[in-house]
Protein backbone atom coordinates (compact mmCIF):
# COMPACT_ATOMS: atom_id res chain seq x y z
CA UNK A 1 0.00 0.00 0.00
CA UNK A 2 1.58 3.58 -1.14
CA UNK A 3 0.35 5.83 1.92
CA UNK A 4 1.85 3.38 4.56
CA UNK A 5 4.85 5.50 6.26
CA UNK A 6 8.30 3.97 6.45
CA UNK A 7 8.20 5.19 10.68
CA UNK A 8 8.50 2.46 12.73
CA UNK A 9 5.41 2.34 14.83
CA UNK A 10 6.90 3.37 18.40
CA UNK A 11 3.46 3.29 20.46
CA UNK A 12 1.65 1.47 22.20
CA UNK A 13 -2.03 0.84 22.66
CA UNK A 14 -4.49 -0.95 24.74
CA UNK A 15 -6.45 -2.10 21.85
CA UNK A 16 -5.51 -5.01 19.88
CA UNK A 17 -5.85 -2.89 16.37
CA UNK A 18 -5.25 -5.63 13.55
CA UNK A 19 -8.06 -7.71 15.25
CA UNK A 20 -10.49 -4.28 15.38
CA UNK A 21 -9.98 -3.22 11.73
CA UNK A 22 -10.67 -7.21 10.53
CA UNK A 23 -14.06 -6.53 11.89
CA UNK A 24 -13.97 -3.58 9.75
CA UNK A 25 -14.52 -4.38 5.87
CA UNK A 26 -14.42 -0.43 4.70
CA UNK A 27 -10.79 -0.19 5.82
CA UNK A 28 -9.59 -2.58 3.44
CA UNK A 29 -10.47 -0.40 0.57
CA UNK A 30 -8.57 1.20 -1.90
CA UNK A 31 -8.54 4.97 -2.27
CA UNK A 32 -7.27 6.50 -5.83
CA UNK A 33 -5.56 3.77 -6.65
CA UNK A 34 -3.61 1.68 -4.47
CA UNK A 35 -3.80 3.65 -1.29
CA UNK A 36 -5.28 1.93 1.94
CA UNK A 37 -8.78 3.93 3.35
CA UNK A 38 -6.87 6.17 6.17
CA UNK A 39 -10.48 7.00 7.55
CA UNK A 40 -10.07 10.26 9.95
CA UNK A 41 -13.77 11.60 9.81
CA UNK A 42 -15.01 9.84 12.88
CA UNK A 43 -16.35 13.05 13.59
CA UNK A 44 -18.74 13.56 11.32
CA UNK A 45 -19.76 10.04 10.95
CA UNK A 46 -18.02 6.24 12.02
CA UNK A 47 -17.62 3.30 10.47
CA UNK A 48 -19.40 -0.42 11.08
CA UNK A 49 -17.99 -3.31 12.52
CA UNK A 50 -19.44 -6.48 10.79
CA UNK A 51 -21.79 -7.40 13.81
CA UNK A 52 -23.83 -3.56 13.38
CA UNK A 53 -24.55 -4.74 9.72
CA UNK A 54 -25.32 -8.08 11.06
CA UNK A 55 -27.66 -7.35 13.22
CA UNK A 56 -29.60 -5.23 10.70
CA UNK A 57 -29.54 -7.70 8.49
CA UNK A 58 -30.73 -10.48 10.93
CA UNK A 59 -33.54 -7.81 11.90
CA UNK A 60 -34.87 -8.04 8.60
CA UNK A 61 -33.95 -11.20 7.54
CA UNK A 62 -35.59 -13.26 10.87
CA UNK A 63 -37.93 -11.31 12.80
CA UNK A 64 -39.24 -8.08 10.78
CA UNK A 65 -42.35 -6.72 12.17
CA UNK A 66 -44.17 -3.44 13.61
CA UNK A 67 -43.29 -3.29 17.81
CA UNK A 68 -45.69 -3.31 20.26
CA UNK A 69 -47.93 -4.11 17.98
CA UNK A 70 -48.74 -7.57 16.59
CA UNK A 71 -50.26 -10.17 18.60
CA UNK A 72 -48.07 -12.98 16.63
CA UNK A 73 -44.68 -14.53 17.09
CA UNK A 74 -42.17 -12.53 14.69
CA UNK A 75 -44.27 -9.25 16.19
CA UNK A 76 -43.29 -10.63 19.67
CA UNK A 77 -39.50 -10.92 18.53
CA UNK A 78 -39.40 -7.37 16.89
CA UNK A 79 -40.66 -5.85 20.07
CA UNK A 80 -38.05 -7.97 22.34
CA UNK A 81 -35.16 -6.87 20.45
CA UNK A 82 -36.42 -3.37 19.98
CA UNK A 83 -36.87 -2.57 23.71
CA UNK A 84 -33.23 -5.09 23.95
CA UNK A 85 -31.27 -2.07 22.00
CA UNK A 86 -33.08 0.34 24.81
CA UNK A 87 -31.84 -1.46 27.33
CA UNK A 88 -28.35 -1.59 26.38
CA UNK A 89 -28.36 2.14 25.71
CA UNK A 90 -29.69 2.82 28.77
CA UNK A 91 -27.25 0.64 30.41
CA UNK A 92 -24.13 2.43 28.34
CA UNK A 93 -25.05 6.13 29.93
CA UNK A 94 -26.29 4.69 33.46
CA UNK A 95 -29.90 5.67 32.73
CA UNK A 96 -33.35 4.10 33.61
CA UNK A 97 -34.80 2.47 30.25
CA UNK A 98 -38.27 4.48 30.15
CA UNK A 99 -35.61 7.67 30.14
CA UNK A 100 -34.16 6.71 26.62
CA UNK A 101 -35.98 8.06 23.38
CA UNK A 102 -34.94 6.85 20.00
CA UNK A 103 -35.26 9.57 18.02
CA UNK A 104 -34.07 9.41 14.12
CA UNK A 105 -30.98 11.63 14.86
CA UNK A 106 -29.13 13.73 17.48
CA UNK A 107 -31.05 16.92 15.46
CA UNK A 108 -34.06 15.73 15.93
CA UNK A 109 -33.38 14.93 19.55
CA UNK A 110 -32.88 18.87 20.04
CA UNK A 111 -35.74 19.89 18.38
CA UNK A 112 -37.77 16.91 19.98
CA UNK A 113 -36.88 19.28 23.35
CA UNK A 114 -36.93 23.06 22.14
CA UNK A 115 -40.54 22.29 20.39
CA UNK A 116 -42.07 20.69 23.10
CA UNK A 117 -40.72 23.47 24.96
CA UNK A 118 -42.36 26.13 22.11
CA UNK A 119 -45.57 24.21 22.70
CA UNK A 120 -45.94 23.94 26.38
CA UNK A 121 -49.00 26.20 27.34
CA UNK A 122 -49.28 29.40 29.48
CA UNK A 123 -49.20 28.75 32.77
CA UNK A 124 -47.88 25.43 32.60
CA UNK A 125 -44.24 24.59 33.97
CA UNK A 126 -42.65 24.51 30.73
CA UNK A 127 -43.92 27.72 29.20
CA UNK A 128 -41.20 30.25 27.53
CA UNK A 129 -42.28 33.84 26.76
CA UNK A 130 -41.10 37.06 25.43
CA UNK A 131 -38.08 37.93 27.92
CA UNK A 132 -37.37 34.47 29.17
CA UNK A 133 -33.56 33.88 28.15
CA UNK A 134 -31.88 31.01 26.34
CA UNK A 135 -27.92 29.98 26.70
CA UNK A 136 -26.11 28.54 23.94
CA UNK A 137 -22.40 28.99 23.61
CA UNK A 138 -19.99 30.35 20.42
CA UNK A 139 -19.02 26.59 19.63
CA UNK A 140 -22.25 25.07 19.35
CA UNK A 141 -23.20 22.40 16.17
CA UNK A 142 -25.82 24.26 14.52
CA UNK A 143 -28.25 21.53 15.23
CA UNK A 144 -27.62 22.73 18.95
CA UNK A 145 -28.69 26.82 17.87
CA UNK A 146 -30.91 27.09 15.53
CA UNK A 147 -33.15 25.37 17.01
CA UNK A 148 -32.79 27.58 19.85
CA UNK A 149 -32.72 30.23 17.65
CA UNK A 150 -36.73 29.09 16.31
CA UNK A 151 -37.73 28.64 19.81
CA UNK A 152 -36.58 32.10 20.38
CA UNK A 153 -37.77 33.59 17.70
CA UNK A 154 -41.18 31.34 18.12
CA UNK A 155 -41.31 32.81 21.57
CA UNK A 156 -40.07 36.53 21.75
CA UNK A 157 -37.52 34.94 24.47
CA UNK A 158 -34.19 36.26 24.69
CA UNK A 159 -31.12 33.78 23.01
CA UNK A 160 -27.67 34.96 24.64
CA UNK A 161 -24.32 32.90 24.64
CA UNK A 162 -21.35 31.96 26.17
CA UNK A 163 -18.28 33.05 24.14
CA UNK A 164 -14.96 31.21 23.43
CA UNK A 165 -11.41 31.87 24.36
CA UNK A 166 -8.25 32.43 21.94
CA UNK A 167 -7.44 28.59 22.77
CA UNK A 168 -10.85 27.32 22.15
CA UNK A 169 -12.07 27.10 25.57
CA UNK A 170 -15.43 28.30 26.87
CA UNK A 171 -15.47 31.70 28.58
CA UNK A 172 -17.73 31.11 31.54
CA UNK A 173 -15.92 34.57 32.92
CA UNK A 174 -19.65 36.60 32.87
CA UNK A 175 -21.51 33.49 33.73
CA UNK A 176 -23.61 35.14 36.71
CA UNK A 177 -24.57 37.49 33.55
CA UNK A 178 -25.89 35.42 31.17
CA UNK A 179 -27.32 32.21 33.45
CA UNK A 180 -30.03 34.67 36.05
CA UNK A 181 -33.40 34.31 36.83
CA UNK A 182 -34.70 34.81 33.69
CA UNK A 183 -32.93 31.78 31.86
CA UNK A 184 -35.31 28.79 30.95
CA UNK A 185 -33.09 27.01 28.61
CA UNK A 186 -28.83 26.54 28.67
CA UNK A 187 -28.11 23.87 25.76
CA UNK A 188 -24.44 23.58 25.92
CA UNK A 189 -22.36 21.03 23.59
CA UNK A 190 -20.20 18.21 25.86
CA UNK A 191 -17.25 18.55 23.49
CA UNK A 192 -16.73 20.81 20.42
CA UNK A 193 -17.32 18.70 16.93
CA UNK A 194 -14.33 21.60 15.53
CA UNK A 195 -11.75 22.47 17.94
CA UNK A 196 -12.35 19.48 20.39
CA UNK A 197 -12.92 21.03 23.53
CA UNK A 198 -14.23 19.45 26.47
CA UNK A 199 -16.66 21.73 28.28
CA UNK A 200 -16.04 21.63 32.22
CA UNK A 201 -20.05 21.08 33.29
CA UNK A 202 -20.02 21.13 36.55
CA UNK A 203 -19.74 25.13 37.26
CA UNK A 204 -22.63 25.75 34.81
CA UNK A 205 -24.93 23.37 35.63
CA UNK A 206 -25.11 24.27 39.16
CA UNK A 207 -25.69 27.47 38.32
CA UNK A 208 -28.34 26.39 35.33
CA UNK A 209 -30.20 24.16 38.40
CA UNK A 210 -29.45 27.32 41.18
CA UNK A 211 -32.13 29.60 38.50
CA UNK A 212 -34.30 26.56 38.02
CA UNK A 213 -32.99 26.30 33.85
CA UNK A 214 -33.31 23.02 32.13
CA UNK A 215 -29.93 21.73 30.86
CA UNK A 216 -29.42 20.12 27.51
CA UNK A 217 -26.41 18.26 26.62
CA UNK A 218 -25.50 17.89 23.39
CA UNK A 219 -23.43 14.69 23.83
CA UNK A 220 -22.66 13.98 19.92
CA UNK A 221 -18.94 13.93 20.09
CA UNK A 222 -18.28 12.82 23.46
CA UNK A 223 -21.00 9.99 24.30
CA UNK A 224 -18.78 7.26 21.60
CA UNK A 225 -15.67 8.26 22.82
CA UNK A 226 -15.52 8.22 26.77
CA UNK A 227 -17.94 7.58 29.77
CA UNK A 228 -20.94 9.51 29.66
CA UNK A 229 -22.91 9.24 32.89
CA UNK A 230 -26.29 10.77 32.67
CA UNK A 231 -27.01 10.13 36.24
CA UNK A 232 -23.51 11.86 37.41
CA UNK A 233 -23.87 14.81 34.90
CA UNK A 234 -26.27 16.72 36.77
CA UNK A 235 -27.86 17.39 33.25
CA UNK A 236 -31.98 17.21 32.33
CA UNK A 237 -31.77 15.92 28.75
CA UNK A 238 -28.98 14.39 26.39
CA UNK A 239 -28.69 13.97 22.89
CA UNK A 240 -26.35 12.08 20.53
CA UNK A 241 -25.96 10.06 17.58
CA UNK A 242 -26.10 6.38 16.67
CA UNK A 243 -23.63 6.63 13.63
CA UNK A 244 -20.93 8.33 15.04
CA UNK A 245 -20.62 5.67 17.26
CA UNK A 246 -20.46 2.48 15.10
CA UNK A 247 -24.02 2.53 15.00
CA UNK A 248 -26.28 2.74 11.59
CA UNK A 249 -27.87 5.91 10.45
CA UNK A 250 -31.79 7.31 10.87
CA UNK A 251 -31.55 6.56 15.04
CA UNK A 252 -30.85 9.40 17.39
CA UNK A 253 -30.55 9.37 21.13
CA UNK A 254 -32.91 11.78 23.62
CA UNK A 255 -32.33 10.72 26.78
CA UNK A 256 -34.48 12.78 29.65
CA UNK A 257 -35.27 12.63 33.64
CA UNK A 258 -38.34 11.05 33.62
CA UNK A 259 -40.52 13.06 35.26
CA UNK A 260 -39.77 15.93 32.61
CA UNK A 261 -40.58 14.08 29.82
CA UNK A 262 -43.58 12.59 31.01
CA UNK A 263 -45.01 16.03 31.41
CA UNK A 264 -43.82 17.41 28.35
CA UNK A 265 -45.93 17.81 25.22
CA UNK A 266 -45.39 15.67 22.55
CA UNK A 267 -43.59 16.42 19.41
CA UNK A 268 -44.66 14.68 16.91
CA UNK A 269 -48.09 12.83 17.35
CA UNK A 270 -49.97 9.91 15.85
CA UNK A 271 -49.85 5.82 16.54
CA UNK A 272 -47.77 4.37 18.66
CA UNK A 273 -47.88 7.68 21.75
CA UNK A 274 -51.42 7.74 22.25
CA UNK A 275 -53.51 6.63 25.39
CA UNK A 276 -57.04 7.27 24.75
CA UNK A 277 -58.29 8.81 21.53
CA UNK A 278 -61.80 10.02 20.64
CA UNK A 279 -62.79 12.46 17.71
CA UNK A 280 -62.07 15.63 20.08
CA UNK A 281 -59.06 14.80 21.34
CA UNK A 282 -56.36 12.57 22.54
CA UNK A 283 -54.21 11.73 25.58
CA UNK A 284 -50.64 10.49 25.66
CA UNK A 285 -48.55 7.65 27.33
CA UNK A 286 -45.50 8.53 29.39
CA UNK A 287 -41.97 8.72 27.81
CA UNK A 288 -40.15 6.88 26.17
CA UNK A 289 -43.26 6.22 24.02
CA UNK A 290 -44.50 9.78 24.03
CA UNK A 291 -42.34 10.64 21.97
CA UNK A 292 -41.95 7.59 19.45
CA UNK A 293 -44.96 8.39 17.21
CA UNK A 294 -44.95 5.89 14.69
CA UNK A 295 -43.64 2.56 13.64
CA UNK A 296 -40.00 3.37 14.57
CA UNK A 297 -36.59 2.69 13.15
CA UNK A 298 -36.55 -0.90 14.27
CA UNK A 299 -33.75 -2.12 12.37
CA UNK A 300 -31.40 1.11 13.49
CA UNK A 301 -31.99 0.92 17.13
CA UNK A 302 -31.03 -2.96 17.08
CA UNK A 303 -27.91 -1.79 14.86
CA UNK A 304 -27.29 0.57 17.42
CA UNK A 305 -27.61 -1.70 20.32
CA UNK A 306 -24.94 -4.00 18.71
CA UNK A 307 -22.57 -1.28 18.54
CA UNK A 308 -23.02 -0.38 21.92
CA UNK A 309 -21.90 -4.46 22.64
CA UNK A 310 -19.12 -3.78 20.70
CA UNK A 311 -18.14 -0.60 22.57
CA UNK A 312 -19.20 -2.35 25.72
CA UNK A 313 -16.36 -5.17 24.79
CA UNK A 314 -13.51 -3.32 23.97
CA UNK A 315 -13.83 -1.06 27.37
CA UNK A 316 -14.91 2.70 26.83
CA UNK A 317 -11.58 3.10 29.25
CA UNK A 318 -9.52 1.70 26.70
CA UNK A 319 -10.69 3.30 23.94
CA UNK A 320 -10.33 6.17 25.29
CA UNK A 321 -6.69 5.91 26.45
CA UNK A 322 -6.33 4.40 22.82
CA UNK A 323 -7.47 8.02 21.30
CA UNK A 324 -5.78 9.97 24.19
CA UNK A 325 -2.18 8.50 22.25
CA UNK A 326 -3.33 8.87 18.86
CA UNK A 327 -4.18 12.63 19.61
CA UNK A 328 -0.88 13.24 21.41
CA UNK A 329 0.90 12.56 18.47
CA UNK A 330 -1.37 14.15 16.16
CA UNK A 331 -0.65 17.91 17.82
CA UNK A 332 2.78 16.98 17.92
CA UNK A 333 3.63 16.00 14.69
CA UNK A 334 1.20 18.47 13.33
CA UNK A 335 2.36 21.49 15.02
CA UNK A 336 6.04 20.76 13.89
CA UNK A 337 4.90 21.38 10.08
CA UNK A 338 5.90 24.99 9.13
CA UNK A 339 3.20 27.37 8.80
CA UNK A 340 0.65 25.19 10.53
CA UNK A 341 -1.40 26.33 13.61
CA UNK A 342 -3.98 23.94 15.38
CA UNK A 343 -7.54 25.83 16.19
CA UNK A 344 -8.25 24.32 19.58
CA UNK A 345 -6.58 23.62 22.91
CA UNK A 346 -2.90 22.36 21.57
CA UNK A 347 -2.78 20.33 24.49
CA UNK A 348 -4.13 17.03 25.83
CA UNK A 349 -5.96 18.66 28.85
CA UNK A 350 -9.80 18.44 28.57
CA UNK A 351 -10.02 17.74 24.72
CA UNK A 352 -10.81 14.95 22.84
CA UNK A 353 -9.73 13.25 19.32
CA UNK A 354 -10.77 16.06 16.94
CA UNK A 355 -8.32 18.17 15.99
CA UNK A 356 -9.10 21.33 12.96
CA UNK A 357 -5.80 22.74 11.80
CA UNK A 358 -5.21 25.21 9.11
CA UNK A 359 -1.73 25.91 6.96
CA UNK A 360 -0.81 28.87 5.62
CA UNK A 361 -1.28 29.40 2.11
CA UNK A 362 -3.32 26.46 1.67
CA UNK A 363 -6.98 26.63 1.42
CA UNK A 364 -8.58 23.74 3.55
CA UNK A 365 -10.54 22.41 0.52
CA UNK A 366 -7.46 22.22 -1.55
CA UNK A 367 -5.70 20.51 1.42
CA UNK A 368 -8.50 17.75 1.95
CA UNK A 369 -8.57 16.96 -1.81
CA UNK A 370 -4.52 16.64 -1.38
CA UNK A 371 -4.86 14.29 1.39
CA UNK A 372 -7.75 12.11 -0.07
CA UNK A 373 -5.07 11.55 -2.88
CA UNK A 374 -3.09 9.86 -0.66
CA UNK A 375 -6.05 7.95 0.73
CA UNK A 376 -6.81 9.85 3.92
CA UNK A 377 -10.39 10.82 4.59
CA UNK A 378 -10.79 14.60 6.51
CA UNK A 379 -13.51 17.31 6.57
CA UNK A 380 -12.70 20.39 5.54
CA UNK A 381 -15.32 23.46 5.85
CA UNK A 382 -17.21 25.21 8.37
CA UNK A 383 -18.06 22.00 10.10
CA UNK A 384 -22.05 23.01 10.76
CA UNK A 385 -20.50 25.52 12.78
CA UNK A 386 -20.32 28.92 11.50
CA UNK A 387 -20.34 31.10 14.40
CA UNK A 388 -17.15 29.52 15.52
CA UNK A 389 -15.27 29.77 12.12
CA UNK A 390 -16.30 33.68 12.90
CA UNK A 391 -14.67 33.54 16.12
CA UNK A 392 -11.72 32.38 14.24
CA UNK A 393 -11.89 34.62 11.41
CA UNK A 394 -11.82 31.94 9.00
CA UNK A 395 -14.59 30.32 6.83
CA UNK A 396 -13.44 26.65 7.06
CA UNK A 397 -10.60 24.60 8.72
CA UNK A 398 -9.32 20.93 7.97
CA UNK A 399 -10.39 17.99 10.44
CA UNK A 400 -8.58 14.82 11.42
CA UNK A 401 -11.00 12.95 13.84
CA UNK A 402 -10.41 9.97 15.57
CA UNK A 403 -11.70 6.52 16.73
CA UNK A 404 -11.07 3.35 18.29
CA UNK A 405 -9.97 1.84 14.56
CA UNK A 406 -7.08 4.26 13.56
CA UNK A 407 -3.78 3.29 14.68
CA UNK A 408 -0.50 5.16 14.79
CA UNK A 409 0.03 4.63 11.18
CA UNK A 410 -3.14 6.15 10.40
CA UNK A 411 -1.23 9.43 12.28
CA UNK A 412 1.91 9.38 10.93
CA UNK A 413 0.25 9.01 7.32
CA UNK A 414 -1.58 12.15 8.31
CA UNK A 415 1.68 13.82 9.10
CA UNK A 416 3.19 12.93 6.35
CA UNK A 417 0.32 13.81 3.83
CA UNK A 418 -0.13 17.44 4.74
CA UNK A 419 3.47 17.46 4.37
CA UNK A 420 3.52 16.70 1.14
CA UNK A 421 1.05 18.88 0.59
CA UNK A 422 2.28 21.73 2.01
CA UNK A 423 5.31 20.97 -0.08
CA UNK A 424 3.38 20.51 -3.49
CA UNK A 425 1.08 23.49 -3.22
CA UNK A 426 4.70 26.08 -2.36
CA UNK A 427 6.72 24.40 -5.01
CA UNK A 428 3.60 25.37 -7.48
N1 LIG B 1 -21.70 16.82 13.05
C1 LIG B 1 -20.86 16.15 12.14
C2 LIG B 1 -19.49 16.76 12.05
O1 LIG B 1 -19.07 17.47 12.92
C3 LIG B 1 -21.48 15.90 10.84
O2 LIG B 1 -18.81 16.50 11.10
Amino acid sequence: MRNTPRRKRYLVSRLNLSAIKAEFPILRREIRGKNRLIYLDSGATSQKPNSVMAAERDFYENHNAAVHRGAYQLAEEATELYEGARAKVAGFINADIDEVIFTKSATESINTIAYSLGSAKAGTRFHIRAGDRIVVSEMEHHANLIPWQELASRTGAELVWFKVSEEGRLDTSNIDELINERTKVVALTHQSNVLGTIVPLDQITAKAHSVGALFVLDACQSVPHYKVDAKALMVDFIAFSGHKMLGPTGVGILWGKKDLLDEMPPFLTGGSMIETVTMEGATYLDAPKRFEAGVPNMAQAIGLGAAVEYLNALGLDDIHAHEVELTKRALEGLQSITGLSIIGPKDLEMRGGVVSFAVQGIHPHDLGQALDQYGIAVRTGHHCAWPLMRRFKTIATTRASFYLYNDFDDIEALIDGVERARKYFQSR
